[in-house]
């Protein structure tokens, strides 16, 4: 069951390098290309490509151990791991994460919502950083390899790098982001939007309690971060903070196991918006109030408009065009009441934002119309979120390549239809992912994270 890391690190490690002497290299060309595809520096002595390359070898017994290590801090019994933001268990977790750091000889730094970061300072340190990684934070029953691979692998890929002997230009930077998962605050990459410089978000959180009603501050503060309740400003990164990001995932899909391929090179994040949609009746008594009189259903009302939103999407012409009403409940819920209230939740999604915006808006034309002619009240049609798409950097797309091919590694480009940190950090920096197939569908014990 264990990820094939050994050929999954290689073009990883490869991309840490070209990306960080891809960007804005004003040197002797020939100097910037041999770097480019060798991952070596000119100057050290044996640099010849593939046999430099070949030579990057990943310890891949121990980086296992280290992912099973980190699933044993979980509030729920082995295989399953359930890991909740600023629960014992994630700070736990996360002294296991800084403790690697450091004995890779990373400088750890945190900010006030606990996103982690591990710094290897580049010989040239006044050149933005190249940054990679992911999550360790996991819903309830997980599996330990979401977001997990993105933050071990990039500790084990600088492992990799110092045996080598290699000593980076630019800075290289491991991040752990705070709470990828919505579970506990129901937002979804609270940090990466932070670090993205979300000042809605940096409000909200002022007023965000959890399902016991424990205030974000106050879970922040137990877990020993955000000491400062106003200000999350400083969490903010500014725009070109890093050169590249980079975020090593599993698929969590079915393509690549199934067809075989080694590695997804991702060119777009699609992006979700989410609508909550509420409709009233008069409501009645099933038997009592006959069909053609007065009747006005609430339920029927989201039945049509569940049908509406599969119609609009279909409409778009667009395979990347998905909508799914994954929440329909009915009030009061009784076989022989006409519902007097529906309640719908709709989650749309396209790497192109404005045909999905448009899917919203044929959406909510249609909420109105049926309502209108079922004569019920829209009581509610409110846009919960709507994140832009991100498309991934072209030169590391490119690289990623590049990377692939000369490892002799099979790749696709895919279109991320979960989304990730990275389309948050893709506001600050050029990103891009590399997906890795997981073993029927990343589903290793029970579920995996969609979010
Ligand atoms: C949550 O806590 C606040 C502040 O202590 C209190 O005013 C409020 O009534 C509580 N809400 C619930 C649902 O317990
Ligand atoms: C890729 O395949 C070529 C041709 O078979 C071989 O020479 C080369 O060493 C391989 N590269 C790696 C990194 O395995
Ligand atoms: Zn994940």
């Amino acid at each position: 069951m264990a990820l094939r890391f050994s050929y999954v690190l290689h073009p990883f490690l490869l991309l840490l390098f070209s990306s960080s002497i891809l960007a804005h290299n004003e040197e002797d060309p020939t100097i910037q290309i041999m770097e480019e595809f060798s991952g070596y520096p000119i100057h050290e002595p044996h640099s010849s490509s593939s046999s430099s390359l070949s030579s990057l070898s990943v310890d891949t017994e121990s980086l296992q151990r280290q992912i099973d290590e980190l699933s044993s801090f979980s509030d729920t019994p082995a295989p399953s791991v359930t890991r909740i933001l600023y629960s014992e268990k994630d700070v736990l977790a996360r002294r296991f994460i800084k403790n690697l750091m450091g004995l890779s000889g990373l400088s750890v730094r945190e900010d006030a919502v606990g996103n982690i970061f591990g710094r290897w300072d580049g010989h040239e340190p006044e050149l933005t950083a190249v940054a990679t990684g992911s999550h360790i934070d996991a819903i309830p029953y997980s599996g330990k390899y979401d977001g997990v691979v993105g933050v071990l692998g990039a500790i084990e890929a600088i492992n990799v790098l110092r045996r080598s002997g290699f000593k980076p230009k630019r800075s290289l930077e491991v991040i752990l982001f705070t709470s990828e998962e919505p579970t506990r605050f129901g937002i979804s990459c609270l940090g990466s939007r932070l670090l993205a410089g979300s000042e809605t978000l940096a409000n909200a959180l002022k007023e965000t309690v959890d399902g016991q009603n424990i205030t974000f501050f106050d879970a922040a503060r137990s877990a020993g971060y955000a000491t400062d309740r106003e200000d999350l400003s400083s969490v903010f990164l500014k725009k070109g903070s890093y050169s590249a990001f980079v975020e090593l995932h599993i698929e969590q899909g079915p393509i690549l196991e199934e067809e075989g391929i080694s590695i997804g090179v991702v060119t777009a994040i699609a992006a979700p918006a989410s609508i909550k949609v509420d409709f009233e009746g008069n409501g009645g008594h099933a038997g009592a109030v006959l069909m053609p009189h007065s009747r006005n259903d609430a339920g029927l009302a989201a039945a049509e408009l569940a049908l509406a939103v599969e119609k609009h999407v279909l409409e778009s012409g667009s395979i990347d065009t998905v909508g799914t009403v994954g929440i329909l409940e009915l009030h009061p819920g009784a076989i022989n009441s006409i519902p007097s209230k529906s309640h719908l939740e709709i989650d749309t999604r396209d790497i192109d934002e404005t045909r999905r915006n448009n899917v919203i808006e044929k959406i909510h034309q249609s909420a109105m119309t049926i309502a209108k002619n079922r004569k019920v009240k829209l009581s509610e049609f409110k846009i919960v979120n709507q994140d832009p798409p991100a498309l991934s950097d072209e030169p590391i797309i490119k690289a990623m390549e590049a990377a692939s091919q000369e490892l002799n590694l099979t790749h696709k480009l895919m279109i991320s239809r979960a989304y990730h940190d990275s389309l948050f950090m893709a506001r600050v920096s050029p990103m891009g992912m590399i997906f890795i197939p997981c073993y029927k569908e990343g589903k290793l014990v029970g579920t995996v994270s969609y979010i």
